[in-house]
């Protein structure tokens, strides 16, 4: 299946499973979960949450992880400060990379926005060198947003 196929499956999935359901753990829970197990090459897959100008460890699948990040450090606060994704082929090559996982080899992260603010990240990791492209940052950003749009009122 396509890249762009599969991003469409699990956003349908997960629409179904969100569906009535309007606890904000539970629900990014289950986005960690399905799109560890959905994806292939993953080692990690969960989120950081805003809270007082830093970000704290939420919901995730993959081994233990850090639990707080200050706003601007490692490749989850610089998306969080900057308000965009970042796609990290090499994390090696990334200067302040965090390194959780020694397995982790690139990296996506997504930034949560809601009314205007960022108020957390979705953040995937690989043990593979470049696994993420722009058709796995359009389709994690797609994931996002419906999580965001479930929950409008994101404390
Ligand atoms: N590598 C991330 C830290 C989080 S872990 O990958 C789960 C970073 O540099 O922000």
């Amino acid at each position: 299946m396509e890249k762009r196929a599969v991003y469409a499956a699990l956003a349908d999935q997960f629409a179904a499973l969100i569906a009535g359901e309007s606890d904000l753990v539970a629900n990014s829970a289950n986005l960690a979960a399905l799109v560890y197990h959905g994806l292939p090459e993953l080692n990690w897959a969960g989120f950081y949450f805003a809270r007082e100008g830093e970000l704290v460890l939420g919901p995730f699948q993959g081994k233990p992880a850090c639990v707080r990040i200050a706003w601007g450090k490692g490749v989850c606060g610089a998306a969080a400060s900057r308000g965009a994704a970042i796609i990290v082929p090499d994390v090696d090559e990334f200067p302040g990379h965090i390194a959780c996982d020694a397995a982790s080899r690139s990296e996506l992260v997504v930034p949560l926005v809601g009314s205007g603010r960022v108020v957390g990240v979705f953040d995937l990791d690989s043990p593979r060198l470049a696994r993420f492209d722009d058709e796995d940052r359009a389709g994690v950003a797609c994931l996002v947003a419906v999580l965001m749009a479930h929950h409008p009122d994101w404390p």
